[in-house]
This record gives structure tokens, sequence and C-alpha cells, in this order.
């Protein structure tokens, strides 16, 4: 698992050489960490993750709760090259088995999902994040955390921010790791 951890750090350092399309967009090794003490903390043993990508905010999450038996992830993304990438990175860091890659528009794989998860991680296209989160309050058990990246470089979310903080229901903070994380706690 570090080794893998370890080149995918590597690559995204380096990502201004590599073409749009095949960027990892990762969470950065620091917000990897916070979640993965989060989810310690929590017992978690259910995951939801909206954007893959390469595989590598999930290695962290599959290693915070791999301890915890009959332990799951589930992770949607919509591109296939990046499904089969992150396929092989989870299976070189030996968590493949726990993990369940929905490949597809998160709008048409969010349908049918059955709750409860104890957290989900929301890091695709900016523009729906409020509509995902709307979609996945009902399937996060109570006491449980919706979490987003990208609140504190990317005005696209301020939306987002500003939508969870006038919700009901649920207690909201904007947290200064990595590219600016909400934690959003059901009530
Ligand atoms: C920021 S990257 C995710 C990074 C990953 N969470 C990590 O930290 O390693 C966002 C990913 O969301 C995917 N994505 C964007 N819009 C999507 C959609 N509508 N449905 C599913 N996946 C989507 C992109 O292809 C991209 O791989």
């Amino acid at each position: 698992m570090i080794q893998v951890m370890g080149r995918l750090e590597k690559q995204s350092r380096n990502e201004r050489c590599t073409s749009p399309a095949e960027r990892m967009m990762a969470i950065t090794p620091e917000t990897g960490r916070f979640y993965n003490i989060l989810l310690r903390a929590m017992g978690a043993s259910s995951v939801l993750e909206i954007g893959l990508s390469h595989g590598y905010s999930t290695i962290w999450f599959a290693d915070g709760i791999q301890d915890v038996p009959g332990s799951r992830i589930t992770t949607l993304e919509r591109d296939s090259s990046k499904c089969s990438i992150a396929g092989a990175n989870l299976r070189e860091a030996g968590v493949d088995g726990m993990v369940n890659i929905r490949q597809g528009d998160a709008a048409d794989t969010l349908d049918g999902l059955e709750g409860p998860f104890d957290f989900v991680f929301i890091d695709a296209d900016k523009e729906n994040a409020i509509g995902y989160f709307e979609a996945c309050l009902p399937l996060v058990r109570r006491n449980g955390i919706i979490a987003a990246d990208n609140t504190l470089d990317m005005r696209e979310m301020r939306p987002y921010i500003e939508h969870v903080r006038r919700r009901e229901g649920v207690r909201t903070v904007t947290l200064h790791v990595g590219w600016g994380q909400e934690l959003t706690a059901r009530l």
C-alpha cells in the first residue's frame, strides 16, 4: 500500500505535465491522513465516494476502515479509463476486494444505492455537488458525515457551502485541511 501511495503522490505533484483528461486531481496527502483518522475514530465501516479518479482517496479510506469486519466502499466514476487505472491501483494496494466501483455518471449510478453509509465523500463535478448532497443525505446514518473537497480553492463550491450552512437537520464546518474540506454531520 505504501508503495502505490508514494507513486500516486509523486504523480499528483507532477500533474502540470499531464493532459487534463489524465489528471488525478487527488486530495492532498494531509487530507488523506485527516479522513483516515476520522474514519478510524468513527469506527466507520461503510463509505460512499463520488469521484474515484485513480483511487488515491479511496485507498486512504480503505485503510481507515479495513479493520472493521465487513467494511465496504462504494465509489462512483464516469470515466472508464480512470476506473481501469483505479482498479489496478486498488489491487496493488490490496484493497480491491472491499471496493465496489460503479462506472457511469453519478446522477445515474447514485440511483438505487442503499444506505446507511457512515461517511460520504463528494469530490466530482462541482456544479452538481448540492444535488449529490441532497441525494446522499437520506443514505447517511444519524451522526454520519458528508464531506466535500475543494471548498476553499474553488469558487464553484461557494453555493455548496451556503447551502449546507442553511440546511436544516445538519451541522457543518469548513476546515482548512488540504484544498478546504466541508464536514457536515446528519443530526
Ligand atoms: C477531483 S477527481 C477525484 C479525486 C479522488 N477523489 C482523489 O482524491 O483521489 C474528480 C473525479 O470525478 C469524476 N467525475 C466528474 N464528474 C462526474 C460525474 N458526473 N459522475 C461520476 N464521476 C464524475 C472525474 O472523472 C474525476 O475522475
